[in-house]
């Protein structure tokens, strides 16, 4: 099976651990393990001591019932039977995809967004449309493209809501119009909603409550601050889907792990908390991208949601791979550049990072595109 390389994971992976002012992440700031225990309402010298007690079997192979159970109050037509916990959202996503795509079907995906989403059905033998995003349109895609591009031959749509490295939303009527589209030839709608914004959270349009057919992955990798516990889900209305997804994921994974689905459970059950952390955190930073980039002659924006990645546009002659490895060597300021996004001449900055990352990042960032016609 044939695959192209991960644009974003390649280049991160490269040069992530040398960068001296990172803000090329989409994270909103990690979480200490300290921080996330000081959340909770125990002692966490206690908890850590229950840690030393815990077994370190196989546990709840789909997710504890705790975990199923706090992140189904986050739909309203889901029941907690067909929450799926996964190996993040890149593991839900690889699930829905090898799931339920086949050799030789259809499918069209928002485009660009996230890799995984267009290039793993690829590599299944699957035809992939692209539904295109616009600049023009401020990052949103055109209805009337998808109209066109929907036969009966689709078999699902993807799409990446809010969308990387934009941070531009899909609004609840436009998907309406998608679910629409969808039933209508009986497609299912996968939405990837990692970037739920943290302004969002209680009416999120999210498409396993919009339509019978969708498919919700996310995970608490960006809005939630911790990555590093590798936890995200699926989750749908239909309990014939859930049991396909159930049939597969025992191929491909067998639990998320003791410890992290304590974890995980513990912070959901203090999300208003983590969030409101989150909000002060995405507005300060907003607010310090949004005047900078007012400075500065060569970058152009089109401002994200309340959501954790941005994406510049570099008013320069240099290609956005070259400008961003010299930026690196000279300053010590990592970005993703655009073409790892199939966007070239754009540039993805994780502002989300500290502020003080983010100041002297931009600073510098700032300076060294002064010395570019
Ligand atoms: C749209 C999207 N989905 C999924 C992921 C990965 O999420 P996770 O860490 O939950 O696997 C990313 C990370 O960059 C992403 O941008």
């Amino acid at each position: 099976m044939e695959i192209k390389g991960f644009g974003v994971e390649a280049w991160l992976n490269k040069y992530e651990k040398s960068a001296q002012f990172d803000i090329s992440q989409s994270t909103i700031k990690s979480l200490t393990l300290g921080e996330l225990l000081s959340f909770a309402s125990q002692d966490p010298q206690k908890m850590l001591a229950n840690y030393l007690e815990t077994k370190l079997n196989y546990g709840w192979i789909e997710g504890s019932p705790e975990f199923k159970e706090l992140v189904a109050q986050g739909y309203r037509h889901v029941p907690v039977a067909n929450i799926l916990q996964t190996n993040g959202a890149t593991g839900a996503n690889f699930l829905a995809l090898f799931s339920l795509l086949n050799p030789g079907d259809e499918i069209i995906a928002l485009y660009p967004s996230y890799q995984q989403l267009y290039d793993l059905p690829k590599s299944l033998g699957v035809k992939v449309k692209n539904w295109d995003i616009q600049e023009a349109l401020n990052w949103q895609p055109d209805i009337k493209q998808l109209k066109h591009l929907v036969t009966n031959k689709t078999k699902m749509i993807c799409l990446n809501n809010a969308q990387n490295p934009t941070g531009s939303l899909l609004s609840k009527p436009l998907l309406e119009q998608v679910v629409l589209l969808a039933r209508e030839v009986g497609a299912y709608v996968l939405a990837d909603e990692v970037y739920q914004p943290v302004d969002q959270i209680e009416d999120f349009p999210n498409i396993a409550d919009l339509y019978e057919r969708g498919i919700s992955v996310n995970s608490l990798s960006k809005t939630y601050s911790v990555p590093g516990l590798r936890i995200g889900w699926v989750a749908t209305q239909s309990p014939e889907l859930a049991d396909v997804f159930r049939k597969y994921r025992d191929y491909t994974m067998i639990s998320g792990g003791v410890i992290n689905d304590t974890l995980a459970c513990l912070v959901l059950k203090n999300r208003q908390k983590i969030l409101k952390r989150n909000q002060q955190l995405v507005q300060r930073n907003h607010e310090i991208l949004a005047k900078w980039v007012a400075t500065q002659a060569k970058v152009e924006i089109i401002m994200p949601e309340q959501v954790s990645t941005a994406c510049i546009k570099l008013n320069i002659q240099t290609t956005d791979e070259i400008f961003c490895q010299q930026l690196l060597k000279a300053t010590g300021v990592l970005l993703v550049p655009g073409s790892r996004f199939d966007m070239p001449g754009h540039a993805r900055i994780g502002y989300c990072t500290d502020s003080v990352t983010l100041k002297n990042g931009l600073q510098r960032l700032g300076k060294f595109l002064s010395t570019f016609d």
